[in-house]
């Protein structure tokens, strides 16, 4: 049996996939600050699950993710679902902050820990939800969407670095446009997906260790728009 770890497994992209992981054969460690939501996932599928509560913000995840590990019986995927982000008009530094020492911070330690892992043990599959947002600048969340190209650029980083190493270890950057759970903020949403589907076509680009994934596909053309188009016309949005 395969074994996975998913970082922020409480609601949202990470429960769905946790679902999914544990209906195809994976063992899966499950974390998150909730720790009632883990037990109620748990229920679901008792032998599947494996649960560690934690604040990824508050506790060494190094530590975490090998006490898991070793309850798991070893590590094949990890994905880091775990993700927050603010609207911030008036740039109150806390929210910037708080978005900054998830989405930087703790991600840094945890893909960086997975990446050694995967690297000692020659072999294992990263996988890191990003955004859409990572694309561009935006005024409203401005933490949000540069901590997101942090990511999209470190995962890129990471994936040349995996094949430096010759031995199959993949990193895949998953790209969400917009997903109806607790995330999705703020107005003007179009195109939003389901939890349901959006896990299921991550499995999807897991399966095929891919190297980036948009979900739903068609967001891939809104990465192309975005990524070419002027920054005159940007501004007037
Ligand atoms: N929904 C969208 O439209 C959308 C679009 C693009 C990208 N994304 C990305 O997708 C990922 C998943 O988000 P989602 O939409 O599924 O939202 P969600 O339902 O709010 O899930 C976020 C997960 O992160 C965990 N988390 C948050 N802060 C944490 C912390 N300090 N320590 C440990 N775990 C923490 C939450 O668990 P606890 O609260 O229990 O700790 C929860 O399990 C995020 O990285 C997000 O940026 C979402």
């Amino acid at each position: 049996m395969n074994n996975a770890i998913i970082i922020g497994a409480t609601s949202g992209i990470g429960r769905e996939l946790a679902l999914i992981l544990a209906g195809n054969g994976y063992r899966v460690g499950i974390t998150g600050r909730r720790a009632e939501k883990l037990k109620e996932l748990k229920e679901c599928n008792p032998e599947k699950f494996v649960i560690s509560a934690f604040d990824c913000t508050r506790e060494r995840n190094s530590e975490k993710l090998a006490e898991l590990t070793k309850a798991l019986g070893g590590l094949d995927l990890l994905v880091l679902s775990a993700g927050t982000g603010d609207i911030n008009e008036s740039l109150d530094f806390d929210i910037e902050n708080n978005t900054n020492q998830l989405n930087v911070v703790a991600f840094t330690e945890i893909v960086d820990w997975a990446f050694r892992y995967f690297e000692k043990q020659r072999k294992g599959h990263l996988v890191g939800i990003s955004s859409i947002a990572g694309i561009r600048g935006n005024r409203i969340a401005p933490a949000y969407n540069a901590s997101k190209a942090y990511q999209l650029n470190y995962l890129e980083g990471l994936r040349y670095k995996a094949a430096k190493t010759g031995k199959p270890i993949f990193v895949t950057d998953i790209r969400p446009g917009f997903v109806d759970t607790d995330m999705a903020k703020g107005e003007g949403k179009f195109w939003v997906a389901s939890k349901e589907k959006a896990a299921l076509q991550i499995f999807g680009s897991i399966k095929k260790r891919k190297d980036v994934g948009y979900v739903t596909r068609r967001w891939r053309l809104v990465a192309m728009v975005l990524k070419w188009l002027p920054g005159w016309i940007y501004k007037k949005m």
